[in-house]
């Protein structure tokens, strides 16, 4: 009976609000997007491939160490494409924390960019 109280107990409360956010996304994530993932009619993933393949990829590539969210990868997405295509866009247009705007390479049009994020997140749920 001590057993369930005691593990509670010892765990990180970081650890406990992690869960509980990630059991959020994971509850919250197939109404949101409905059981197909989210609409990707409008992209171009095979043009998205080949940005990723030339400059995305340097940080998003699954195994990679970097705190990147990895491509293929759908704990790292689930609650990244929750918040949104137009979310997704603006943070890979702008920047996001260590995200850099357009992935660092500046001569990518915004067509180019939309189109990786696209191929990112077929990939990724
Ligand atoms: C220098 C490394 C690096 C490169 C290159 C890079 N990214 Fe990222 N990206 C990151 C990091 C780090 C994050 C996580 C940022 C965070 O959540 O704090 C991220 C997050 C993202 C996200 C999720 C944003 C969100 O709202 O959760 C998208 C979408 C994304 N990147 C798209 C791209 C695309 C498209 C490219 C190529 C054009 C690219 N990234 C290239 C490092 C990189």
């Amino acid at each position: 009976m001590l057993f369930i109280p005691k593990m509670i107990y010892q765990t990180q409360p970081l650890t406990i609000f992690i869960h509980i956010r990630r059991l959020i996304a994971l509850l919250t994530f197939p109404f949101i997007m409905g059981c197909g993932g989210p609409d990707l009619s409008a992209f171009d993933l095979a043009k998205g491939k080949q940005v990723y393949n030339n400059t995305c990829i340097a940080c998003h590539l699954k195994g990679m160490s970097s705190v990147a969210p990895k491509v293929g990868n759908e704990s790292d997405w689930t609650a990244r494409i929750a918040q949104g295509m137009d979310t997704l866009l603006s943070h890979s247009f702008n920047g996001f924390n260590e995200m850099p705007p357009k992935g660092g390479n500046a001569d990518l049009s915004d067509e180019e960019v939309k189109n990786a994020v696209a191929f990112m997140v077929s990939k990724s749920y």
